[in-house]
């Protein structure tokens, strides 16, 4: 039997329904889903509808852990008992492939399935789930769209410390950006609330680089400015609030790029010289060219960064059962996650 959080129309909770289980076709893997990652953009959907859902019913859900149930019969990779993390690819339409359900299919071709290293305990799964969207984003931005290195690639000798400001350093997503770029040898600068200052201090490794972003605006502004210029500026919150201020930072500096990570969603009055990007940031990391930084990320990054120092982390609180996921994508849509992230246990 399956079971599914579903989203039957705009503005209603996710209710349970009890589905069919589905049928792996040839190239596909089917899992029995044992945790679900919830994410920023599900609360978007479910609580906001924007974006919107590709249609109703709708289920949603990406990230997750799970045992291999059935293959395809094409599938020579993996093996029916293989404990897997999967990071669903941005753009994959079809219900069968949602995580708020028992029982979800990985598509053919989804590279994101990351084999989990024996001996992996409960809570070290739970923090994978927990941010493995932000961390497939990470690498995909960085190195696949940047070209900048990864944790652990050589350093050349004088070769100069380029400056990088993450506006945002405290969210899930910029936290792993800071510590990747760091674990990188980058010059970064960020911003956090008072109350997460010591955890991203000690990422980043400074103090003198980590501005309190409760501050008034232009003082702000002020103690970005006068660390930079910036080779890189990305903008990890990309609000009607966050935009202007990083823009004017670029401004400053003669203007260039701003990687955002959420689309405008009203008009922008953006500075001239200054360019908003904002795309699905692990989308690089399919593209041609781009192969070997997906394997790194699949067999390196993800299932061992915690080990490596490359990713720390972060603080996760775990619900039971698909009747708990309305409630969590409620109170994150109201902004209580505060940085905490959410792990849905359905048991193995
Ligand atoms: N484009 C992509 O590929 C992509 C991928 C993943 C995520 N995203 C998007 O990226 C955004 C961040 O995601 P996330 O998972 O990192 O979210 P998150 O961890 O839930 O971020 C919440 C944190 O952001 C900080 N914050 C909120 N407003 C702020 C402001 N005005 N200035 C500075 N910091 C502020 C707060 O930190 P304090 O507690 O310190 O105040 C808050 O705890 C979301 O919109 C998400 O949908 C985009």
């Amino acid at each position: 039997m399956n079971e599914a959080a579903i989203l039957t129309s705009p503005n209603s909770p996710l209710t349970l329904h009890i589905l069919p289980i589905p049928k792996p076709s040839a190239y596909e893997l089917l899992i029995k889903v044992y945790l679900i990652g919830i994410n920023a953009i599900e609360a978007k959907i479910a609580k906001r509808g924007t974006p919107p859902p590709p249609s109703y019913p709708f289920i949603p859900g990406s990230s997750y852990t799970g045992t291999i149930e059935a293959i395809g019969t094409h599938v020579t990779k993996y093996q029916v008992g293989d404990r897997i993390l999967v990071s669903k690819r941005f753009g994959t339409q079809g219900n069968e492939y949602g995580a708020y359900q028992r029982y979800v299919l990985v598509a053919a071709g989804e590279k994101m399935v990351v084999r989990l290293p024996e001996g992996m305990n409960k809570d070290e799964e739970a923090a994978l789930a927990a941010l493995v969207m932000n961390a497939t984003c990470v690498p995909g931005l960085f190195s696949g769209r940047l070209g900048l290195r990864k944790p652990g690639d050589e350093v050349q000798e004088g070769e100069e410390r380029e400056k990088i400001l993450i506006y945002g350093g405290s969210s899930s997503f910029g936290r792993l950006a800071v510590q990747y770029l760091q674990c990188a040898g980058y010059d970064v600068t960020t911003t956090s609330s008072p109350r997460c200052m010591v955890t991203v201090c000690e990422l980043i490794g400074s103090e003198g680089n980590v501005i309190d972003h409760t501050l008034p605006l232009e003082r702000i502004i002020a103690e970005l400015r006068v660390r930079g210029p910036y080779d890189v500026v990305v903008d990890m919150i990309s609000t009607a609030q966050t935009i202007p201020l990083a823009s004017r930072v670029l401004e400053a500096q003669g203007g260039g790029k701003l990687s955002t990570t959420q689309p405008a969603f009203g008009p922008e009055d953006l500075p001239e010289g200054v360019e908003r990007v904002f795309e699905p940031w692990s989308d690089s990391l399919y593209e041609e060219g781009n192969e070997g930084l997906m394997e790194w990320v699949v067999g390196t990054y993800l299932p061992f960064g915690m080990e490596k120092g490359w990713m720390s982390a972060q603080e996760v609180e775990m619900v039971k059962g698909l009747e708990s996921v309305d409630g969590v994508l409620g109170r994150m849509a109201e902004g209580y996650g505060g940085g905490k992230r959410f792990v849905v246990e359905l048991g193995r």
